[in-house]
């Protein structure tokens, strides 16, 4: 490997939002090969929104979002499709196919972007279910697995085109604290594996310092800190602790902030009602 490999994902003063709101702005953020960074936050800090700038659903409002060295903002039609084939998504909630059964969820994308035979796909997609301990479910249909299993095939349908980049919203939530464990292992042996690059947004700290190789978090509409788990251990600031600890007291404010959007909403909501 180079001293100085190329990133995969590189944020440079990025801003992100929607309508008048801003979720986020001066954004640094640089993934590697073969790294998994840990992107953590309170709910509403706009850690799936840093997800879709990634994918180029989102345009940053500020400063440039590359990904393969590519600016997201300049790509349209084909070549967005191009760089998209190779990143893998895992969405916020598995968002499985409820009417295929688990080997035609994970043949999707294969079936979606590739034309490889009918007898190569059955391979690949085995394959791709044992190394999440599933082969012998590929026959099941949705409605008959666990959440947690679900949360696997998902899995196994993100990395089935090996791609380079894995991006996973929330991929540990609602598991029991087994499947949660076995799922943060799969990520960073898929990472080792596939020698790619994966961004995990998770709440759970315990379980994503052992497999990150940086962590970033994000609140109050900025980077609030990034480094490895052990620089950010021994962090003396205060928000991190709190994050880190997981306590109820201290700068993490609990209310959603307040928008010119709720204000107009008010006073629309007053008027119609003479208060
Ligand atoms: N499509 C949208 N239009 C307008 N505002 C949005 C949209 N999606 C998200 N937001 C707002 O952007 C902020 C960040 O949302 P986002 O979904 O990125 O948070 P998150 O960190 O992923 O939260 P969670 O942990 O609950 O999933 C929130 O305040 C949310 O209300
Ligand atoms: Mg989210």
């Amino acid at each position: 490997m180079t001293p100085h490999p190329t990133p995969i994902v590189q944020f440079d003063g990025v801003s992100l939002g929607y309508g008048d709101f801003t979720v986020l702005s001066g954004i640094d953020l640089q993934v590697l090969p073969g790294q998994v960074v840990a992107m953590m936050g309170g709910s509403g800090s706009g850690k799936t929104t840093l997800l879709r700038a990634a994918t180029g659903q989102l345009h940053a409002r500020a400063g440039t979002v590359q990904v393969f060295g590519q600016d997201m903002a300049a790509l349209h039609g084909e070549p967005l499709l191009k760089v998209r084939q190779r990143m893998g998504v895992l969405f916020q909630g598995g968002a499985l196919f409820t009417d295929l059964d688990v080997f035609e969820n994970v043949a999707f994308p294969l079936r979606e972007h590739t034309c490889i035979s009918e007898s190569q796909i059955l391979e690949r997609v085995l394959a791709t279910l044992q190394s999440v301990g599933l082969r012998h479910a590929a026959h099941l249909r949705i409605a008959e697995i666990s959440s947690g299993m679900a949360r696997r095939v998902a899995l196994a349908r993100a990395v089935v085109l090996e791609p380079e980049l894995v991006l996973y919203d929330e991929p540990f939530a609602g598991l029991d604290p087994i499947s949660l464990g076995i799922t943060a292992q799969l990520i960073r042996t898929m990472t080792d594996q596939l020698h790619c690059a994966s961004i995990v947004i998770t709440h759970d700290v315990g379980k994503s310092l052992p497999i990150a190789n940086q962590i970033y978090l994000i609140g109050q509409g900025r980077l609030i800190a990034h480094g490895t788990p052990a620089e950010l251990s021994a962090s003396q600031d205060e928000y991190l602790q709190q994050f880190l600890q997981g306590r109820p007291d201290g700068p993490i404010g609990f209310h959603y902030p307040l928008t010119p959007a709720f204000e107009r909403w008010l006073a629309h909501r007053r008027e119609a009602i003479g208060a």
